[in-house]
């Protein structure tokens, strides 16, 4: 076991202790606290839930497949979304997009093989006067450019280097 897995399993030990009633309805509560924890759901950690709620593991994969917000393939530090709904699309968002996937190396959807970036596509977070829009982690950048894309990038990726 690498020292990443047994931190996790440790983290996962302490996050299911949280709820000692060991109540199947506190699932989702627990999938949310995992993923801010680990950053995405790894199998281990969704096996270890099934089996500390009493729930098969279908049930439990079942349920990170219907809510859209959980993630079982590791993901970035960082996440830097371009909003593709009509407005941005209209106003360079494709554009804004390709030169990311480019920059990085990675298509939307995925993450950088050093974890430190994923790259993603929305469609509409409601901020269209914004667009063309990006979002660094939760954070919104608008009226984006490419220049500046690439700046925010940059940085994203530098911090991440070791020193
Ligand atoms: S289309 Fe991008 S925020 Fe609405």
């Amino acid at each position: 076991m690498s020292e990443t897995q047994a931190s996790d399993t440790g983290r996962v030990a302490a996050i299911l202790a949280r709820y000692p009633r060991r109540d199947p309805g506190d699932l989702v509560n627990i999938l949310h606290d995992l993923q801010a924890a680990l950053r995405y759901l790894p199998e281990s950690a969704l096996q270890e839930t099934a089996s500390y709620l009493g729930l098969s593991p279908a049930h439990v994969y079942g349920v990170t497949t219907f809510y859209h917000g959980f993630h079982t393939e590791p993901r970035g530090e960082h996440t830097c979304t371009v909003c593709m709904g009509t407005a941005c699309h209209v106003r360079g968002a494709p554009r804004l997009l390709e030169q990311l996937e480019r920059d990085t190396g990675v298509t939307a959807g995925g993450t950088t093989p050093d974890l430190s970036l994923t790259v993603e596509e929305v469609s509409c977070v409601g901020a269209c006067a914004l667009g063309p829009l990006v979002l660094i982690d939760d954070e919104y950048h608008g009226h984006m450019t490419g220049e500046r894309l690439s700046r925010l990038v940059d940085e994203l990726l530098k911090k991440e280097e070791p020193t």
